[in-house]
């Protein structure tokens, strides 16, 4: 068997009732901070792509957008450490106030990595959004400014999140069971 799978009621972690609640809120929290600016949202591809589209539907002041393509050497996704870029950003992002959008935060060497390239490019100010934190499986000291949930070391599947490139389009969050964390 290639995949684990995906129980529905049993196995969701966070519902898509949760997440919009909290997706709304975090928009709340990223609309006061930035009240009379446009800041600049790059969404990590994939994963992030559901989450962005909710989040920027929520935010309350203009904003603009990009997307930045991001993959990871080796079997696992997690486990090489090596990161490079499949889709780089279409518009400068001098000066921006930039907003990186992730739907997780695991290991933090992707986060470094964003953080590296994009500073290069003299972002005015450079924030994350993450909508999931595993704090607990941290190697790079990296934070989120603004996080949707911490969770524990399970694989969750599901609003964009994948095992395999499936599941993505599930409306909720899922622990896959099958799956373990490398
Ligand atoms: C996920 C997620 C982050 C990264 C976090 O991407 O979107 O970019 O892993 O892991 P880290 O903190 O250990 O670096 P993934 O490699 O699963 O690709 P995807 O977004 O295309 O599914």
């Amino acid at each position: 068997m290639d995949h684990g799978t995906v129980d529905q009621a049993p196995d969701i972690l966070i519902s898509k009732f949760e997440i919009e609640q909290r997706v709304a809120a975090l928009a709340a929290e990223i609309t006061r901070d930035y009240r009379g600016r446009t800041p600049h949202l790059v969404g990590i591809l994939k994963g992030a792509w559901i989450f962005m589209a909710d989040l920027v539907r929520h935010i309350d002041i203009e904003v603009t957008v990009d997307f930045l393509g991001i993959t990871s050497y080796g079997p696992s996704p997690h486990s090489s450490g090596e990161v490079r870029i499949t889709k780089d950003l279409d518009v400068s992002i001098e000066g921006r106030e930039v907003l990186i959008v992730e739907d997780i935060l695991d290991t933090g060497r992707t986060l470094r990595f964003l953080e590296e390239v994009l500073t290069v490019h003299k972002p005015h100010t450079l924030r994350v959004v993450t909508l999931l934190d595993k704090r607990s499986r941290r190697i790079v000291p990296v934070h989120a400014d603004y996080v949707g949930f911490e969770i524990s070391d399970v694989f969750v599947v599901g609003y964009g999140l994948d095992f395999n490139q499936k599941y993505r389009r599930l409306p909720d969050i899922h622990v896959l069971r099958q799956a373990t964390s490398p």
